[in-house]
Formats: structure tokens, C-alpha cells, sequence
């Protein structure tokens, strides 16, 4: 399985932290953004890695991470020329991927939690995706799955849907950065339509996966948050701080 991080983007709502810089660039307590999803892959096993970056601060992602030797992985590099949406920074992963099952994480996500037994069982799994959700207080500020049974209660569930950034949200579990897909994803990424907000969207991916019942998802049961607005930004540094 190949490995996909996408820190494109314009990090709008960490202005004026992304004036002069690149979001996944600022320091979540002693290391770099984009540290956190990297090492999230390559502790799980998965070294092939590429990197999509804006075309702004491209050199910089280049100077600091090199050819993945540190990481003990192997980086290639990608330019979303415009913020065009996830689903669209993905797509220009394609060739990179080779018809290989692929592991995307957001740059701007940071995750206590060893991913290796899921990317084995993704790896035996025939086809499909699969996604992570978690239970947060806020949930309209993200995609939100709608799931049958309750999982707490031991409750098998089944997703239903997802809706991104509802108004009326019909749970508190929301959709993590991480996303395993199998080579269908492409396909799927070429039919759709920008959103209200002009951006390819991977809820309209992972919807589609859902229809057609081959989508699997787990409860994240380790910590997480994203990192791209000022108070996560801080909840993200004092996660790892609290180590
Ligand atoms: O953090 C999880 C959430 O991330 C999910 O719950 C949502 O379903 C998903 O849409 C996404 O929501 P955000 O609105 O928080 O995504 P944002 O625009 O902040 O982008 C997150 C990362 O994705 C960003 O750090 C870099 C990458 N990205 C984003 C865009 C819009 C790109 O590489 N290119 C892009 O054009």
C-alpha cells in the first residue's frame, strides 16, 4: 500500500500564520506539522510516500524532509497549482500510485494511534475503503457520518452517510483525516463536481464508496485532532506537550 499526505491548500483560517509560510510548516509543539502524518504512515508500515504541497512554498517541504531517509521512507513530490479541494490534490496521485491500494492522511491531521493492524487488514481486504471516525463536541465543523447501531455499546453500526459540515449534524462522529482506498478511487474522483464551496470533495468520494456498500470504518480509539484553526492548533501542540 502507498502512502498519500496532502498539505495543499491556502490555510485561510490561520491567518496571519500562513502569510509568509505554508500551514503544515508551523511547529505543533517541538516539530513541524507535517512531521505527525508522516511519521503516522511510516510507523505503520507504509514508506512509499507522496507529498502534495501548494505550489507557494513547494522548496520548503523539499528542504526540510528531503528524500524521506529520515523518516526511513521514500518521498516523492506533488504541486496543487490551486486549492482546488482534497478530492483534487488526490487526484494528481494517480500515476504515483501505480493501481496500488493507497493510504491518504491530511497534513493537518495529527493522530495517537498506530494505524499498522488497520493497513494489514486493509491490505487482505478484496476491495473497498475504509475511514476512521471520532467522537467530538463540535462535530459541524467537520464531515459527519450518520451510522445504524451504536458502536460504544459494542453495536456492530453500519454508515449510512456522510454530510460535510452540517448544520444539523445526526451524530458526533466525525470523519478523520485518514482514508484507505483501493484503486476504484480514481474512477470515482474523475466524476465529480465541484461543491458550494468550488472544492472536489472527499465526502463525495467516500459517499460514493458507502452506495455501494463496500465502505468499512473503524472508532478511532486513540487521540486526535486536526490542527488548522487557531484552537486546534493549540489542542494539537498540548496533545503532544501531554505525552
Ligand atoms: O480534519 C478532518 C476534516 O478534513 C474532515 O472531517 C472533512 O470531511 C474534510 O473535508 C476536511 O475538512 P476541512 O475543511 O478541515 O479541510 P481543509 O480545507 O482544512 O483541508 C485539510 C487538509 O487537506 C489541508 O491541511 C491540506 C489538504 N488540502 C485541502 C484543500 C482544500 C489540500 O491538499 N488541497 C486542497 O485544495
Amino acid at each position: 500500500m502507498k502512502g498519500i499526505i496532502l498539505a495543499g491548500g491556502t490555510g485561510s483560517r490561520l491567518m496571519p500564520l500562513t502569510k509568509v509560510t505554508n500551514k503544515h510548516l508551523l511547529p505543533v509543539y517541538d516539530k513541524p506539522m507535517i512531521y505527525y502524518p508522516i511519521k503516522t504512515l511510516a510507523d505503520g508500515g507504509i514508506k512509499d510516500i507522496m507529498i502534495v504541497s501548494g505550489k507557494g512554498h513547494a522548496g520548503h517541504f523539499l528542504e526540510l524532509l528531503g528524500d524521506g531517509e529520515e523518516f526511513d521512507a521514500r518521498f516523492s513530490y506533488a504541486i496543487q497549482v490551486e486549492a482546488g479541494g482534497i478530492a483534487q490534490a488526490l487526484g494528481l496521485c494517480y500515476d504515483f500510485a501505480d493501481n496500488e491500494k493507497v493510504a491518504v492522511i491530511l497534513g493537518d491531521n495529527i493522530f495517537d494511534y498506530d494505524i499498522s493492524g488497520a493497513v494489514k487488514d486493509f491490505e487482505q481486504q478484496e476491495r473497498g475503503a475504509k475511514i476512521f471516525l471520532k467522537e467530538v463536541d463540535d462535530p459541524k465543523r467537520f464531515g459527519v457520518a450518520e451510522i445504524s447501531g451504536d458502536p460504544p455499546k459494542g453495536e456492530a453500526g453500519k454508515i449510512i452517510g456522510i454530510e460535510e459540515k452540517p448544520e444539523n449534524p445526526k451524530s458526533n462522529y466525525c470523519v478523520t483525516g485518514l482514508y484507505f482506498f483501493d484503486k476504484q478511487v480514481w474512477d470515482v474522483i474523475k466524476t465529480l463536481k465541484p461543491s458550494g464551496r468550488g472544492e472536489l470533495e472527499i465526502t463525495d468520494v467516500n459517499n460514493y464508496y458507502i452506495k455501494q456498500g463496500i465502505m468499512s470504518f473503524e472508532i478511532l480509539k486513540g487521540e486526535w485532532t486536526d490542527a488548522g484553526t487557531f484552537d486546534s492548533l493549540l489542542k494539537a501542540s498540548n496533545l503532544i506537550a501531554g505525552k
